[in-house]
C-alpha cells in the first residue's frame, strides 16, 4: 500500500455546509472527507484528511507530510493569500501538491487573486465545489505514480 494522501484544510472549512452555501455549497467538510477517501481508495490511495484554523498547525502537518505522504490536496483558506509560512514549509515537500479551492478565487474580490500557495503546487484545482477536492485528490494520485 502507497502512503497516504494528505487532503489538508484551513481557516474556517470546519463551518462547511453553514459558512456562505451559496458560494461554499451545501456540503460540510465531513461529506467532503467520505467523496475524496472513496475517490482515493478508488485509485488505490488512503487519505490522511484534517482541518485547522490555526495557521502554525498546518505547518506542523506539511512537515510531517514530508515522511508520512504520497502527495498533499492543500485547501489553504484564507492562508493562501497570506500565508509565507505555509509557502516555506511547501517548499521543503519532494512529494507532488495539489491547491485545491472549492470557490474560483479569480472570480471574486482582488485580494483573493494571489495564492502564495500556488507557487509550491503542481496545479490548482477550484471552483467546483467539494468535487474541486475529489479532482484535486485525482490528480494528485496521478503525480505520485
Ligand atoms: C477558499 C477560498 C478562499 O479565498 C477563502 O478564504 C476560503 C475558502 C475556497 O475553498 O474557495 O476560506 O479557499
Amino acid at each position: 500500500m502507497p502512503k497516504p494522501i494528505y487532503v489538508l484544510s484551513g481557516p474556517n472549512l470546519n463551518l462547511l455546509g453553514t459558512r456562505e452555501p451559496e458560494i461554499y455549497g451545501h456540503e460540510t467538510l465531513e461529506d467532503v472527507h467520505r467523496l475524496v477517501a472513496a475517490r482515493a481508495s478508488s485509485l488505490g490511495y488512503e487519505v490522511v484528511c484534517r482541518q485547522s484554523n490555526h495557521e502554525g498547525v498546518l505547518v506542523d502537518w506539511i512537515q510531517e507530510a514530508r515522511e508520512s505522504a504520497s502527495a498533499l490536496v492543500l485547501n489553504p483558506a484564507a492562508y493562501g493569500h497570506t500565508s509565507i509560512a505555509i509557502l516555506d514549509a511547501l517548499k521543503m515537500l519532494s512529494i507532488p501538491v495539489v491547491e485545491c479551492h472549492l470557490s474560483n478565487p479569480a472570480a471574486r474580490e482582488t485580494f483573493r487573486r494571489k495564492t502564495y500557495v500556488s507557487l509550491a503546487a503542481a496545479g490548482i484545482i477550484s471552483g467546483f465545489g467539494a468535487r474541486s477536492y475529489e479532482l484535486a485528490v485525482e490528480a494528485a494520485a496521478g503525480l505520485a505514480r
